[in-house]
């Protein structure tokens, strides 16, 4: 049977992207991605949808008078390929009001921060400026306010003293790939609901026990 049918949606990368297309290649995974859209023709993670046989998009907003038309551009080819999921993954445009609406817990994000904390760009220096011992990924459903919305899954990973935003950023997306691939699986299997802009699991387990940075000894 096939499954929830999902697009990516991205600007550069993409390794979210190729996380994802392993993701649902597994035997039995409830979801499929049936477009991919990239605004950048030059996008690196265009080549891997083409790789692995995906429909992709380039829908560059520089074509369009005003976000109102390249959202509408967007929405259009969404709905034909019968997108029932959006994943934003590095994309790095704004989206208004007018799209975030129509697809209103139908699109998700992945942010490379524990949000609510450090939102917007630049992240990995602001975490290590910040001094935080920890940092992390969080997959959220997207709001008109920019990296906001209902959280679906977070994981986190230590900062480490001689850490530098490359090193933190290194260890943070690949822990953001097993984070945005789980969160799809759960919504694809029917488990996610978003209630009073909270987000309940279906039979989720939590993770145990508290992790100290540094470690004790
Ligand atoms: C990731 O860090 C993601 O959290 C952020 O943009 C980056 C995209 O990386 N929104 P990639 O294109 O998936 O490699």
């Amino acid at each position: 049977m096939a499954g929830l049918k999902i697009a990516v949606m991205i600007s550069g990368r993409g390794s979210n992207l190729q996380a994802l297309i392993e993701a649902c290649a597994a035997p039995g995974h409830p979801a499929e991605i049936v477009l991919v859209v990239s605004n950048n023709p030059d996008a690196q993670g265009l080549g891997r949808a083409a790789a692995a046989g995906i429909p992709f998009q380039v829908i560059d907003h520089r074509d369009f008078e005003g976000r109102e038309d390249f959202e509408t551009a967007l929405d259009s080819a969404l709905t034909e390929a019968g997108v029932e999921l959006v994943c934003l993954a590095g994309f790095m445009r704004l989206l208004t009001e007018l799209f975030v609406g129509r697809w209103r817990d139908r699109l998700i994000n992945i942010h490379p921060s524990l949000l609510p904390a450090f939102k917007g760009i630049n992240i990995h220096e602001r975490v290590i400026a910040a001094g935080a011992r920890f940092s992390g990924c969080t997959a959220h459903f997207v709001r008109v306010s920019m990296d906001d919305g209902p959280i679906i899954v977070q994981s986190i990973v230590p900062v480490l003293p001689d850490d530098t935003a490359e090193t933190l950023a290194a260890r943070v997306i690949a822990t953001e790939h097993r984070c945005y691939s789980l969160a799809v699986r759960l919504i694809a299997e029917g488990r996610v609901r978003v209630r009073n802009e909270l987000v309940l699991i279906d039979g989720a387990s939590a993770a145990e026990g508290a992790m100290i940075n540094p470690a004790l000894e």
